[in-house]
């Protein structure tokens, strides 16, 4: 059902064969996590926001820890402090995890992939995570993050994550003026950004992808 794929970067993913979806892009999954969520997401905000010294992340789909652990790189590169929570429905395994992980990670990065599920844990001076073995359908953290990465599997695998109701249910997690993230580009999801009364920016996507989504919580 799993199956390892080398991307683009040199960097590993996986081929979920029934969901006919790969966890990352196959043009580069450090790429993709890199560019989507830190550099449009983390590091816009904190230059929009210079003041802003501590922020809260929600991230929608741990999968293999890719997005945390460049997170934790830059919360400590820009001495920002990053209380991240991440869920997921189905996590893998540490073996999988081990199998697709990016070759060269500290001990204080390796905690991070296989910290236990349901506990809050200081990572370093600078990140701390929760990772939550549960249904984003049951979060309930209304007003509570200034960031969500919403890294559910694509629209055609998974229609019903980027339904009116779970989109609005994603970005009710975001304190005002906070920002959601996606890789995804999709005119449908646009539109109900829009239409629940948010501020959508298409701006240029990651390598193989012409677009992406910054959403802005009014
Ligand atoms: C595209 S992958 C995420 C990749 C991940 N962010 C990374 O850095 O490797 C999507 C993830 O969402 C999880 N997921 C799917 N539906 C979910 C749900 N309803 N609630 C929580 N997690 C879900 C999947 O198990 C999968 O790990």
């Amino acid at each position: 059902m799993l199956e390892k794929i080398l991307t683009e970067d040199g960097s590993y993913s996986f081929y979920n064969s029934v969901l006919n979806e790969t966890y990352h892009s196959k043009k580069g999954a450090l790429t993709e996590s890199q560019y989507v969520y830190i550099l449009k997401g983390l590091d816009f905000m904190i230059k929009n926001k210079p003041n802003m010294k501590e922020l809260k992340v929600f991230e929608m789909g741990f999968g293999t820890g890719l997005n945390a652990v460049l997170a934790k790189r830059f919360a400590e590169l820009n001495q920002v402090k990053l209380s991240y929570t991440s869920i997921d429905k189905y996590p893998l395994t540490d073996h999988e995890i081990n199998s697709v992980k990016l070759k060269t990670l500290s001990k204080n990065e390796l905690n991070i992939l296989h910290s236990d599920w349901g506990k809050t844990i200081q990572i370093s001076l600078f990140f701390n995570l929760c990772k939550i073995k549960d249904d984003f359908l049951n979060t309930n953290y209304i007003n509570s993050f200034d960031i969500i990465f919403y890294d559910a599997f694509a629209y055609h695998a998974q229609p019903m994550m980027w339904s009116k109701s779970i989109l609005k249910k994603s970005t009710d997690l975001l304190k005002k003026d906070g920002i959601w993230v996606s890789y995804c580009s999709k005119g449908i999801v646009r539109r109900i950004m829009e239409n629940i009364g948010h501020t959508v920016k298409k701006i240029p996507g990651p390598p193989g992808k012409r677009e992406m989504l910054r959403v802005t919580k009014n």
